[in-house]
């Protein structure tokens, strides 16, 4: 009898742990974190320092704000979350994620501004198997040639970005010619590049491109003057964060918002850059999947709540960050264990998002619509008005 009731409680013991999906047998981002299914830990790695910082800070902000409003539990689980910074680039981001993705208290991570941090980390999850939630970087790789199981992203690609407004600008400046300029760095040459073939394609020519040093230029009026100088129609570019407000107040500064039409991605005036850089900003072009001002009732109470706990309207870093809470928040219903959160997210369906319903495209990544805005005054503040739908990029 004895040696009978000492073997079930072995068997016993061994299905438990199988029926939390192998969780607490295997421990880490494998097949479980914590080992309990009754939390979960979520990292975000966000840059605080560097010219990505306010990015960092709105993009945990749209998360808290997620959490807030579900009582911070994810899947039914209570969340701890824990903030780690990103840094500068890849020098600082990539081991402060390699070291999230080793870490078995970790369930998923989820953030990362910069394509290049992006780019050097999908390896280190893939082998971990951990569950990565991207919600900004925007690396093509990522949803291209580099995609992997473990990674997901909430934001865009970086051709697409660029893509979505270059048929739009070939028709504005007719047979004049685009300048284009960017930070030297993945993301930079990729907005660029993705802009170049819609616009080329539609017939448009290109007067000269210009690639700054990423994360140190404070001084662009030498690149603004070889724009200058190459006689543009228009000038199309990437910056964001702190670079955006110094570029956007150069080019003002110069004379150039006068003389010559400025093109961007929206990353240049959104949030506090759009603040910072005031009326130098009036009348700049961008293109997007979100603005604050987008109008459905899903935006409309984000934009109440966010702005209610941040005293700031929320940005498109705010709302990628806060979807991935909404996205987190199904997927973790299958388990903690990375293989239990990736078939969640397979099984994600429509997200009903501040910037307008969207799914996952079979890479991963969303399939969602680009706007064209504009810079306008609106009471007391600056804003991206919505000026109409942009052609849906083919890449
Ligand atoms: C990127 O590196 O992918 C990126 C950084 C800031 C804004 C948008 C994209």
């Amino acid at each position: 009898m004895r040696a009978t009731r000492t073997l079930p409680l072995a068997i016993t013991v061994t299905l438990a742990l199988t029926a939390c999906g192998g969780s607490a047998l295997s421990g880490g981002g494998g097949d479980g974190g914590s080992g309990d299914d009754s939390k979960v830990k979520i990292a975000l790695l966000v840059p605080q320092s560097g010219v990505y910082a306010p990015l960092g800070k709105d993009m945990e902000a749209g998360f808290r704000l997620y959490l807030d409003q579900n009582d911070n539990k994810l899947g039914g689980k209570d969340v701890e979350l824990t903030v780690v910074d990103e840094g500068a680039g890849p020098e600082d981001g990539v081991p402060a994620g390699t070291k999230l993705a080793q870490d078995e208290s970790v369930d998923a991570v989820v953030g990362i501004v910069n394509s290049a941090v992006a780019l050097g980390l999908t390896d280190s999850f893939t082998e971990a198997k951990k569950p990565l939630i991207i919600t900004n970087a925007g690396a093509n790789d990522i949803t291209g040639k580099s995609s992997s199981p473990y990674v997901w992203r909430t934001s865009f690609a970086n051709g697409e970005v660029g893509e979505a407004i270059g048929g739009h600008v070939a028709k504005e400046v007719g047979d004049g010619k685009v300048y284009l300029v960017g930070p030297d760095y993945a993301a930079g040459d990729e907005f660029l590049a993705g802009f170049k073939k819609s616009f080329v394609a539609a017939g448009g020519q290109i007067a000269g491109t210009q690639m700054t040093p990423f994360g140190k230029t404070t001084n662009f009026q030498p690149y603004l003057q070889k724009a200058r100088n190459a006689k543009p129609k228009a000038v199309f570019a990437f910056y964001a964060g702190a670079e955006a407000v110094t570029f956007v107040k150069q080019y003002d500064q110069l004379g150039l918002r006068e003389d010559i039409p400025f093109y961007a991605t929206g990353f240049l005036t959104e949030g506090g850059a759009l603040t910072a850089q005031g009326k130098s900003a009036e009348g700049i072009f961008t293109s997007l999947h979100y603005s604050s001002e987008l109008d459905n009732p899903t935006n409309a109470t984000f934009v109440k709540e966010y702005t209610a706990a941040n005293e700031v309207p929320p940005t498109v870093y705010s709302m990628q960050t806060y979807d991935a809470g909404a996205v987190l928040d199904k997927a973790l219903t299958k388990g903690t264990g990375g293989d239990q959160i990736v078939e969640g997210l397979k099984a994600t369906g429509e997200v009903d998002s501040p910037r307008g319903p969207w799914s996952f495209s079979d890479k991963q990544g969303p399939d969602q619509t680009y706007y064209l805005r504009k810079v306008e005054k609106k009471g007391d503040a600056w804003t991206n008005v919505i000026e109409d739908e942009l052609t849906k990029p083919s890449s």
